[in-house]
């Protein structure tokens, strides 16, 4: 496995982030299971890049190739996602750019922060890396296909 690196996504990024957030796992991994047009992408991608509080990184391999990206960002609370390019997956990157981007918005923002995330039930891959980064499953009743995890880095 690849020692990564990381670099905050720009506007250079949106094809790339477009081409894998169509990816068939990541759209079957999702609440809305619809492609995504790339004029609504660009809509999202732009404001997403402006928001203060969002966090988007791009991971990077030691042969330069872009592997994945981790986002930080508010929705109802603060939520994280990720996505493994398909190429790269089943590599172990995925727990190796949770762990980076969790450093990286606490060292942004703080320990006092709470994040979340939704792993449908059947995404083994995805529980597994969360609770391998310390995520804590919580009981969460309003949403029966998915499982709630939280992560505090006070605890
Ligand atoms: C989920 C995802 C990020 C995982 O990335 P990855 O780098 O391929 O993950 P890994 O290969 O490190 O697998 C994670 C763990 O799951 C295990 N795993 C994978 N499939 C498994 C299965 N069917 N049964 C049991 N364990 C499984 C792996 O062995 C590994 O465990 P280990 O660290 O103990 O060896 C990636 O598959 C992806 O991008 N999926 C599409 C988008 C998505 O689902 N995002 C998450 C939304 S919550």
């Amino acid at each position: 496995m690849s020692q990564l690196s990381h670099r905050t996504a720009t506007a250079a990024d949106e094809a790339l982030y477009l081409q894998w957030a169509n990816d068939a796992d990541v759209r079957k991994n999702s609440f809305n299971e619809a492609q995504i047009s790339p004029q609504n992408h660009h809509l999202w991608f732009s404001k997403k890049l402006k928001e203060e509080e969002a966090l988007l990184l791009v991971f990077v391999n030691e042969e330069k190739e872009a592997v994945g990206q981790v986002r930080i960002d508010k929705g109802d609370y603060l939520q994280v996602d990720i996505s493994v390019d398909q190429q790269h997956r089943g590599k172990g990157y995925a727990l190796q750019m949770l762990q980076m981007a969790l450093t990286e918005y606490v060292q942004r923002f703080g320990k006092n922060i709470r994040i979340f995330s939704l792993i449908k039930r059947e995404n083994i891959s995805s529980i597994k890396t969360f609770e391998k980064a310390g995520f804590k499953l919580q009981e969460d009743s309003a949403h029966p296909l998915y499982l709630k995890y939280i992560f505090t880095p006070l605890n």
